[in-house]
């Protein structure tokens, strides 16, 4: 374990390292509320290394959005902490810390503006050609550039409507540009229909090439390549390896995969 201060001071904080992403969660005990009962993570101890993909899997209320969302401190952890290259992340400078991650979530948050508007919220400083390359490691330029202005099109209110999986795609390419090294996908793809899905899942897996990935995924066909796959429950990680290994173990991962538990 390495040596932090406990306490540091305000103007004193990490805004500018290369950061590789290595992901640990020592003891981290959270809940919602103030009584234990309001308790969702209890003593949760994780480690992902730098590059590989962890799989958080289980039924649904189980934490993992709420563990997901202790990593950019949407909360901060109220016992234990958490740590990016065994830098506590309370270290770091917040907005610095939120540049290291990629969001993608079931919802886009797509605004009223043109698609290079909304592009460059991932990076202000990008230019026309960055944009576009970005869109096309997203597979989204196609239909971009297959529109009426291109990324100078209004969408959003009153603009052109987009597709769930052409929003998802918009934002893939928001973190194509922003290109951090922690990348957290929580049920990217669960609103969109199976082929769009199917289709989707593949950019993703491009994406996540060189970052280290938290995965949520109510498909399990979408976890099967995971480093490791966690089975989070309210009553903590209930199973911990390898599709594989979880396979033959055969507890609640293998039942999920035979349709016998439910999520
Ligand atoms: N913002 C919130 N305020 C209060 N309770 C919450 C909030 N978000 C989630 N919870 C509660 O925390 C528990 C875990 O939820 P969540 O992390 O969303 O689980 P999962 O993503 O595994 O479905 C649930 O009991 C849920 O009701
Ligand atoms: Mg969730």
């Amino acid at each position: 374990m390495v040596d932090t201060p406990a306490q540091s001071n305000a103007g004193d904080k990490i805004d500018d390292l290369a950061i590789s992403g290595r992901i640990r969660f020592e003891n981290v005990t959270f809940g919602y509320g103030d009584v234990e009962e309001d308790i969702v993570l209890n003593s949760i101890n994780i480690h992902i290394p730098e590059g590989k993909t962890l799989a958080l899997v289980g039924p649904s209320g189980g934490g993992k959005t709420t563990l997901a969302s202790l990593i950019p401190r949407f909360y901060e952890v109220e016992q234990g902490r958490i740590t990016i290259d065994e830098i506590d992340i309370r270290d770091f400078d917040l907005g610095f810390l939120r540049r290291q991650i990629g969001i993608i979530q079931q919802d886009v948050f797509i605004f009223a503006g043109t698609i290079g508007e909304n592009l460059a919220i991932a990076k202000p400083e990008a230019s026309q050609q960055e944009l576009i390359d970005a869109l096309k490691k997203a597979e989204a330029w196609e239909f971009v550039s297959d529109l009426p202005s291109g990324l100078d099109t209004q969408i959003g209110q009153r603009g052109v409507k987009l597709s769930g999986g052409q929003k998802q795609r918009i934002a893939l390419a928001r973190v194509f540009l922003k290109n951090p090294p922690i990348l957290i996908l929580d049920e990217a793809t669960s609103a969109l229909d199976n082929k769009t899905e199917r289709y989707i899942q593949r950019t993703l897996e491009t994406l996540s090439v060189g970052r280290t990935t938290l995965v949520i995924a109510h498909r399990l066909s979408t976890i099967e390549k995971a480093d490791q796959i966690l089975v989070l429950s309210k009553d903590g990680i209930l199973e911990e390896g390898n599709h594989t290994q979880l396979m033959n173990q055969k507890g609640f991962y293998y039942h999920l995969r035979q349709g016998e538990a439910t999520i």
